[in-house]
């Protein structure tokens, strides 16, 4: 009979029905008289408990049943006598779809540390922890789409390849089909990127805002959702150079509206993996407990991580500007034995993590969106304030992972928006497509963006960015 998924066999199945399951073995125990396997298919985090007697199952079979073999099961489910689960599957007969060599099949039913499955990063998805890691991730995309299609936005598939540096940040990778050991040579020996395929020099994006901009301008309120490349050398726990980013833009929007929106945004889609996550986040809720137990003192966080994810759905977050947020650093008595230990910032400077955290977990204690910060450390694009110091920028700050979200509401006015980027040396020319939008029914218009890893780092309680993507992109690291 036809296979069905383990999810739905224990929601729905009762004694005395035949059923087919297929899986791979998490682990097999035996005893004389029958022999217990553990079967998971990844449609949830639960095993099923297969019965294999030896009258009925060969030993040659069973043999081959190792951790790690997918193999096929067809029998009556009864119930169980075990405590572990209600029902079981009692095997009439078991087939062996695919061996796994037990001397070298690397997952085996112990516990793996984080590094050694990273360096087994093509079979971790095969463990508890990455298989409900990468349910939820599922269900955060699911849910930022349901957001957005149940508020009226659009999703805008915007390039991957592009000529423009959207954050003008100098961070990009460079996309060629030119030999670049040999590369053709224009007149002043610079390399003649007129040869290449798109007959000019292209990177991979490193945003999608300024086609998002377009796109608002027309359809009022829009969202990208896609990948963005950074080439910035940071070997931090929070840093990818590919990583998935959602990008809402909306006309008529001002910086108010935008803050208001990435708060409630936020909070559905927590709320949407605790409603619909509730077996994996209890699992990783638990192995996150495990986790704060090893370590010293006052470096535990006082909630645990379903705590902490229905606190950001139940509470506003703070709302300061980035001179409060200073005045703030500046007053603190940070203490050098402890976690905090960052020396005074001075007003125009950007905000290390260090600060960021200081806010969100020492003093505030909730998410913060900081707003209004000095010109010269945020984008070209932002909105100039009427102090002639800062712009309407935010970033929203959350606990355990620092800034989730960067936006602002954009400069919409031509000669103000053409001064800057004159000032930090950006190209007009360049980006004359851009400056059009600003020439032809412009209008106030904001958006932001939440780098999608980090909230899946926030949601699933993982330290290290690189396990929460399947395939994570860092320095060094592109393997598979
Ligand atoms: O603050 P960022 O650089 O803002 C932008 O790219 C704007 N164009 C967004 C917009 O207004 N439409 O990046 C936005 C977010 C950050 O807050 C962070 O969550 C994430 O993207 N992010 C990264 N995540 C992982 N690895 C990196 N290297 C990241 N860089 C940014
Ligand atoms: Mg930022």
């Amino acid at each position: 009979n036809k296979r069905i998924k383990i999810k739905y066999l224990l929601e729905s199945a009762s004694a005395g029905e035949k059923s087919t399951i297929m899986g791979w073995v998490r682990s097999r125990r035996s005893n004389k008289h029958v022999t217990f396997i553990a079967l998971n298919d990844g449609s949830c985090i639960q095993n099923y408990q297969v019965v294999a007697d030896p009258e009925k199952i060969s030993e040659d079979i069973l043999k081959k049943a190792n951790t790690g073999a997918c193999i096929k099961v067809s029998g009556s489910i009864v119930s169980s006598q075990g405590s572990g689960q209600q029902t079981e599957i009692q095997a009439d007969q078991i087939e062996i779809l695919g061996e796994a060599d037990p001397e070298k099949f690397p997952i085996q039913p112990k516990k793996h540390s984080l590094e050694f499955l990273r360096e087994n990063a093509h079979l971790r998805v095969r463990t508890n922890t990455f298989g409900a890691i990468f349910r939820i991730r599922h269900h955060l995309a699911f849910a930022v789409h349901r957001y957005f299609h149940e508020k009226g936005f659009f999703y805008m598939h915007t390039p991957i390849i592009t000529a423009s540096d959207a954050e003008g940040a100098g961070e990009t990778f460079q996309v060629t089909t030119l030999d670049l050991k040999n590369p053709p040579r224009d007149e002043h020996n610079n390399i003649n990127f007129g040869e290449d395929f798109f007959e000019r020099a292209t990177n991979l994006t490193v945003s999608g805002q300024l086609e998002g901009e377009l796109a608002a301008l027309a359809l009022s309120e829009i969202y990208t959702f896609g990948p963005t490349f950074r080439a910035e050398n940071s070997n931090t726990t929070r840093h990818l150079a590919e990583f998935w980013m959602i990008e809402p833009e909306m006309a008529f929007y001002d910086a108010e509206d935008n803050q208001d929106l990435a708060e409630d945004f936020l909070q559905y889609i927590i709320q949407f993996a605790l409603e619909n996550c509730k077996d994996d986040l209890a699992f990783l809720d638990n192995r996150a407990a495990e986790e704060e137990k090893e370590k010293k003192a006052e470096l535990r966080s006082e909630m645990g991580l379903l705590q902490r994810l229905e606190f950001v759905t139940q509470n506003e977050f703070v709302r300061i500007s980035y001179t409060e947020a200073f005045e703030i650093l500046k007053n603190s008595k940070p203490n050098k034995k402890k976690k905090f230990s960052f020396p005074i910032v001075d007003w125009g400077t950007d905000l290390q993590s260090e600060h960021e955290r200081y806010l969100v977990e020492k003093h505030f204690k909730k998410p913060v969106i900081i707003s209004d910060y000095p010109k010269a450390i945020k984008s070209f694009y932002m909105k100039q304030n009427e102090d002639g110091k800062t712009v309407a920028a935010m970033d929203i700050l959350f606990p355990g992972i620092g800034e989730i979200v960067g936006g602002s509401q954009r400069e919409e006015r031509l000669d103000k928006l053409t001064e800057r980027m004159d000032e930090l040396g950006i190209s007009q020319e360049e980006l004359w497509w851009y400056l059009d939008t600003r020439r032809f029914g412009t209008t106030p218009h904001a958006g932001f963006g939440l780098g999608f890893e980090r909230l899946v780092q926030f949601v699933t309680g993982m330290g290290n960015i690189r396990d929460v993507i399947p395939f994570p992109r860092t320095p060094g690291n592109a393997e598979f």
